[in-house]
């Protein structure tokens, strides 16, 4: 595997309210690479979303990033590279605004969101153009009727003058991969891409995604709950519970030999993910605690069948490897006293 293009490491999240500190990612570490597609996996209110938000700092008031390192790598040619830290721009800044929707482009569930009811689809396409590709009027609209057709928009040059709210869901999606791959990003979140359309759709649209990574390289971080898409989907996969990426690794190997007992109970709560692709996470025991009071020790260990006293309730695991690729957050496969093996 080549070097990552963009490394999360240790970020923490957190939303400051009145009631108290909500931890909403409370350090996660994961990396990705040009051309594969890294699956974040976890039930509701487990930091996905903000996570996403974290990179591409549109964090919404009172949370901020307090911690960690957002690292984007770039090739300079010549063999000379470098990386900059994204949380160390000024989110509103110029340099964030031009990688914003420029290198690391965003996809939501709801495209209702992101495109305007007030403009064309094509309007919009065309805007995001100019802005990151300098082309004229004419030029831009020829490549935005080009982009549509890429995404499989039937009839683009009459689509293009049509508004958002008079196609269907999946074409309104598709639209949106097309707005999201105007800029030529090298890295596309996809938060809950699918969730809202229908099976048939839906798979039309991984597929889409799958085929516009193969033709452009693009590193591609989905974010889902449903292990289904995860399968179907991702070469490497992190599991987040609680803020916290407790398990990440190739897929294979999250799928045959989860380590995490969180990983695990996720696996399990699935009949069969062959028999059953598109399975939601049905629950498992116990429920997420309340975000203001977050479990001390390891976050998982009121719902833990592994559950040791004295250990998982005092200290905090630590993400490390237990095999090839594989790294896990669990006092199963550590002791507290270990010092970090490896820098993660
Ligand atoms: N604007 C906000 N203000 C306060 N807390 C927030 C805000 N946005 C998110 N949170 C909290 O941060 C935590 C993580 O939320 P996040 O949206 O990232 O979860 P998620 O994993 O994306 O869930 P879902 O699968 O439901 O989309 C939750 O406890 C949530 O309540
Ligand atoms: S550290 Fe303890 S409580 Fe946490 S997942 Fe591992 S065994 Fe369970
Ligand atoms: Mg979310």
């Amino acid at each position: 595997m080549t070097s990552p293009i963009l490394s999360v490491k240790d970020l923490k999240t957190y939303f400051y309210q009145d009631e108290g500190v909500v931890q909403a990612v409370d350090g996660a570490s994961f990396d990705i690479y040009a051309g594969r597609t890294l699956g974040i996996v976890g039930e509701s209110g487990c930091g996905k979303s903000v996570t996403a938000r974290s990179i591409l700092r549109i964090v919404e008031r009172p949370g901020r990033v307090v911690a960690g390192e957002v690292w984007l790598h770039r090739d300079r040619g010549n063999g000379h590279s470098d990386a900059i830290d994204l949380t160390q721009l000024d989110e509103d800044g110029r340099e964030m605004r031009s990688i914003r929707g420029g290198e690391i482009a965003l996809i939501f569930q709801e495209p209702m969101t992101s495109l305007s009811p007030h403009y064309t689809v094509g309007n919009q396409i065309i805007e995001s153009i100019r802005l990151h590709k300098g082309l004229s009027a004419r030029q831009a609209r020829q490549e935005a009727i080009e982009q549509l057709r890429m995404v499989g928009i039937p009839r683009p040059e009459r689509r293009i003058d049509e508004y958002s709210f008079q196609l269907s869901g999946g074409l309104r999606q598709r639209v949106m991969i097309a707005l999201a791959l105007s800029s030529d990003p090298r890295i596309l979140i996809a938060d809950e891409p699918t969730t809202a359309l229908d099976v048939t759709t839906q798979a039309q649209i991984l597929d889409l995604l799958r085929q516009l990574q193969e033709e452009r390289d693009l590193a591609i971080i989905l974010i889902t709950h449903d292990m289904g898409v995860i399968a179907e989907m991702a070469d490497d996969v992190a599991v987040m519970y609680l803020g916290q990426v407790v398990e990440k690794g190739p897929v294979d190997q999250i799928f045959h030999a989860p380590q995490h007992p969180y990983t695990r109970s996720l696996l399990r709560s699935i009949p069969s993910i062959l028999a059953a692709p598109r399975t939601k996470l049905s629950t498992i025991s116990g429920s997420i605690p309340h975000p203001y009071a977050r479990p001390q020790g390891c976050p998982f260990h009121p719902r833990c069948t592994d559950f040791m006293a004295g250990t998982c309730d005092a200290f905090q695991p630590r993400l490390l490897p237990v095999a090839k690729g594989q790294w896990v957050s669990c006092f199963l496969y550590q002791t507290p006293e270990e010092p970090l093996a490896v820098s993660k």
